[in-house]
């Protein structure tokens, strides 16, 4: 099955300085199938118009696929659609939830991890330093693993938010969320789950996990660019005051009052980006084709692949060895070769496409005592032939490099 996704990619026929596009950045966005692209311009050549709002024939095909599109992905993650708020990306998702849930803090502490990509980390940093809150940080160990001791001395009778990844970017660490909430509740504090590297590749279930909030971006899970997803359970969205304030989230307005619309409407002020929403829409009906547990499987499957292959003196890989504790992503530095470098060569001599630099994680950069990682990230269309050509490349980057 995997061998025939390739074909719904159109950009993966393209050449790279003469080469086969090989694209392993998949963690910093997806590419898209012809499906959701497809999605996209039928929208805008059949069904353009704005939503939840004109009576006309296409003001009301355009809401209902919209609204289709919410459900799907409310199902997708065993969420009620009216606890589904979209907005840009998992980035704007977090601000939402420090803006609003924070507004209402007023003293104690938030706690987050070392781990954290800057979006789940400069926000409450932020919340901390302007409410004058505690911000506690927890630390990982040698394994690459939340310190658990830590986590739970950290988290107190006084945490009022527990601000966490449900898998490393850099490290590809999958933490145990479950655990995480439970002891998060246990102290009546909230738990926010930063899931943008964990919905694309595990099957997610927000009941199961029973967090407050579960931030995640379509783009990095083959749907467009500009459409990210906060989950919040509904009681708490209730009670929280809006992030937006104008069109659409509104029930009545006055000179002396306004009463906000119902959920989802009243964290969605102003037009949405509908096509995107509706293209996102046919992205989670492409992963479901596949199914959840093929995409773990196969993720698996390459990452353990990619381990032994680039297992080298010269080179230098982090995160945790078992690939059960781990997304599909493998960080790593050639020893006395800056990232840029070797990014910028896998790109020019071999068509290769990773990340390079700090990967929005500075803090962790810190922890580890780099300064930048090289990281090569899979998804449904990469296959072996992609981590030995990796492979080659990388020990001809370290032949000219030495
Ligand atoms: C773990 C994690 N959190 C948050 C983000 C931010 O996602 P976005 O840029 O879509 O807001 C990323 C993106 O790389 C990420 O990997």
């Amino acid at each position: 099955m995997f061998s025939k996704i390739k074909k719904d990619f159109p950009i993966l026929k393209r050449k790279i300085n003469g080469k086969r596009l090989i694209y392993l950045d998949n963690a910093a966005t997806t590419q898209k199938p012809i499906q959701v692209i497809k999605a996209i311009e039928d929208f805008y050549k059949k069904h353009n118009a704005n939503i939840l709002r004109s009576i006309h024939t296409l003001g009301e095909e355009a809401t209902e696929m919209f609204e289709d599109s919410r459900k799907k992905i409310a199902k997708f993650i065993n969420a009620k659609k009216e606890e589904i708020i979209f907005v840009k990306n998992t980035t704007e998702a977090i601000n939402l939830v420090a803006y609003s849930y924070g507004r209402k803090i007023k003293d104690g502490n938030i706690v987050t991890t070392i781990m954290e990509h800057h979006s789940n980390f400069v926000p409450w940093q932020y919340l901390c330093k302007t409410k004058n809150l505690e911000f506690r940080v927890v630390d990982i160990n040698e394994e690459y693993f939340l310190n658990n001791d830590e986590l739970n001395s950290k988290i107190d009778r006084n945490t009022k938010v527990v601000a966490f990844t449900n898998a490393s970017n850099v490290l590809g660490t999958i933490n145990d969320v479950k655990e995480i909430c439970k002891t998060a509740h246990e102290n009546n504090a909230i738990a926010v789950v930063d899931a943008a590297q964990s919905v694309p590749h595990l099957k997610i279930d927000v009941k199961d996990i029973d967090c407050d909030f579960l931030a995640f971006s379509a783009h990095k899970m083959l749907g467009p660019t500009g459409v990210g997803i906060l989950y919040g359970k509904r009681e708490i969205l209730e009670e929280m005051e809006p992030f937006l304030m104008g069109g659409e989230m509104i029930k009545e307005v006055s000179i002396n009052e306004t009463k906000w619309n119902d959920l989802p409407h009243k964290f969605e002020a102003g037009t949405p980006n509908i096509a995107d929403v509706i293209g996102f829409g046919k992205a989670i009906e492409y992963l479901e084709k596949i199914g959840m547990k093929k995409i773990r499987k196969h993720d698996k499957k390459l990452t353990k692949y990619a381990l032994e292959k680039l297992n080298n003196d010269k080179i230098i890989i982090y995160g945790p060895k078992d690939v059960e504790k781990r997304v599909g992503l493998v960080s790593f530095n050639i020893k006395n070769v800056h990232s840029h470098d070797v990014a910028d060569m896998l790109d020019k001599k071999f068509g290769i496409a990773v990340r390079s630099g700090h990967a929005c994680a500075m803090p962790l950069m810190s922890r580890l005592k780099i300064s930048s990682i090289v990281r090569a990230s899979f998804y449904i269309y990469n296959d072996e032939k992609d981590i030995d050509a990796l492979k080659k490349a990388l020990e001809k980057i370290i032949k000219i490099f030495n």
